[in-house]
């Protein structure tokens, strides 16, 4: 299991198209023209979002590899994507050159801040061996906003950064700093960068995906400091009374990167 529910990806795909900075998908596409068909791999695909958001932004025909180490995430993602896919389940902890194999694009959605220094180097150095564009999106990049304001956002900010640089499987963790260590071993693999913020803004029409947000903030924030239970659930306590008010409004902050070759 990944730890990712099809429901919780469900909840937070139309904040993720909304965020998603469109100048750095299309100096991707404007790079990749004339690729027939574009062979495009998604890591860590989830049930497919980020191919649902690209499918109709790059160059036509394509053929997509979509690559998760849930099975169950992959099977719905079968079902859901405009188009047949080569679905591989597959531990991308230790990344191997098969996953960008004739890839023209090698692409991932939400999964950067899982991953270490020494992932995204060897990521960025396979990418570049395969001739293969990059586009790396939704990296959260260490900033929450949440208005009204409250008096413990800050603490409870900084327990979940720091939970965010915790080992999720590959390593510690870049967390609030994958965007920017993605853009530099790109860019030290030779690649031309380009980035682009892609913050969320989640008003109080997205009251579910708050109120998940708020509670996952929260257990995050407990785990690593147990001591400030009480003070953390009071905190929440709060937050989700404005969420119930219909006054809550959130800011998470992400970096959208792009690297093209030539
Ligand atoms: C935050 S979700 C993003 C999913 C999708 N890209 C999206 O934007 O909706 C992170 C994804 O990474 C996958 N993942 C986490 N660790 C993985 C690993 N070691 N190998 C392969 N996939 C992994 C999860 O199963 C999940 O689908």
């Amino acid at each position: 299991m990944s730890g990712f529910s099809a429901e919780w990806l469900a909840l937070r795909e139309p904040a993720d198209t909304a965020a998603r900075a469109p100048q750095v998908t299309d100096a991707v596409a404007t790079a990749l023209a004339g690729r027939t068909p574009l062979r495009v791999a998604d890591l860590g695909c989830g049930t497919g979002s980020n191919m649902r958001y690209l499918a109709s932004r790059l160059p036509q025909p394509q053929v997509w590899r979509l690559l998760d180490h849930d099975a169950a995430l992959l099977a719905t993602a079968r079902t859901l994507v405009p188009q047949a896919v080569d679905t591989r389940v597959a531990d991308l902890r230790d990344l191997d050159a098969a996953a960008f194999e004739g890839c023209d694009l090698v692409t991932a959605s939400a999964l950067l801040d899982l991953v270490s220094e020494a992932w995204i180097r060897r990521f960025a150095s396979l990418c570049r061996d395969a001739g293969a564009a990059v586009l790396v999106v939704l990296n959260y990049d260490g900033r929450t906003e949440c208005t009204p304001d409250d008096v413990d956002d800050e603490a409870v900010r900084a327990l979940v950064n720091a939970h965010q640089r915790s080992d999720k499987g590959f390593g510690p963790a870049l967390g609030p700093d994958s965007g920017a260590r993605t853009a530099q071993a790109l860019t030290d693999a030779g690649y031309r960068v380009i980035v682009e913020k892609s913050d969320w803004v989640i008003g109080p029409d997205q009251a579910e995906l708050q109120r998940q947000l708020m509670s996952g903030w929260a257990d995050a924030a407990v785990e690593l400091a147990p001591a400030e239970t009480g003070r953390i659930r009071a905190w929440q306590s709060r937050r989700l009374a404005h969420v119930d008010a219909g006054t809550s409004t959130v800011r998470v902050g992400h970096d959208d990167v792009g690297g093209v070759l030539g």
